[in-house]
């Protein structure tokens, strides 16, 4: 299966893209866990990348296009991919159907905006491993502390309000279009993200089975 994730900040993709990898043995390619990688490396990407992150703008298309064309040649990838977090423009999208890389389907994830700035405030990152928590949503077994690798969880500097305010409207502008792009193509299919994870991962499964 290849499939693209697509939805505000905060929507969930990340939380269900974990669980559709697990399920479909696919590997998940997070555009953003990528850059973030590239940022604490220190690398020539990282350094370009990192004042849009931290304004909560998105990092120019032609970064972005050419980490996707690099990562989709792996060979982990030839039997499907998630995509979270790609494509978030209209040329990031035309850049990938000019890629070939034929989509099945494209699964948005619809979450009113007062409810995501309520979710990003208490998610927590772990600085080693980037696996994502929430403090009231899904807690790891010790405070503070990665339950994979052990690592000390933050808090992702453009999770920040006024940051995360930032995000949406650049996702409204800038990404929701895309709603429209892959609705004319026939391959959106949406779910309502629900209160608990589990409920919306029932929802996406019961929808990429059909
Ligand atoms: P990226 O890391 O992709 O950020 P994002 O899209 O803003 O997505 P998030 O990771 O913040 O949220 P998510 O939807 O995965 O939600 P999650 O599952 O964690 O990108 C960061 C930055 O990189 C961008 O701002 C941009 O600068 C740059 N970038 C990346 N890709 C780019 C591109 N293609 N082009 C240009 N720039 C790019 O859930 C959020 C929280 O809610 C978690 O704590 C979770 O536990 C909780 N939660 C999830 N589901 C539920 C639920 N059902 N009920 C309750 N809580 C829930």
């Amino acid at each position: 299966m290849k499939l693209i994730l697509l939805g505000a900040p905060g929507a969930g993709k990340g939380t269900q893209a974990e669980k559709i990898a697990d399920k479909y043995n696919i590997p998940t390619i997070s555009t953003g866990n990528i850059l973030r990688a590239a940022v604490k490396e220190g690398t020539d990407m990282g350094l370009k990348a990192k004042s849009y992150m931290d304004a909560g703008q998105l990092v120019p298309d032609d970064v972005l296009i050419g980490i996707i064309k690099d990562r989709l040649k792996d060979k982990d990838c030839e039997n499907g991919f998630i995509l979270d977090g790609f494509p978030r423009t209209i040329p990031q999208a035309q850049a990938l159907e000019d890629m070939g890389a034929d989509i099945d389907k494209v699964l948005n994830i619809e979450v009113e905006d007062e409810a995501i700035t309520k979710r990003m405030s208490g998610r927590r990152v772990c600085s080693k491993c980037a696996n994502s928590y929430h403090i009231e949503y899904k807690k790891p077994a010790k405070d503070g502390i990665c339950d994979a690798c052990g690592g000390e969880l933050v808090q992702r500097k453009d999770d920040a309000p006024e940051t995360v305010k930032a995000r949406l409207v650049e996702y409204h502008k800038m990404t929701e279009p895309l709603k429209d792009f892959y609705n004319e193509l026939g391959k959106l299919v949406t779910v309502k993200g629900q209160e608990k994870v589990a409920d919306t991962t029932a929802l996406v499964f019961a929808t990429l089975e059909d």
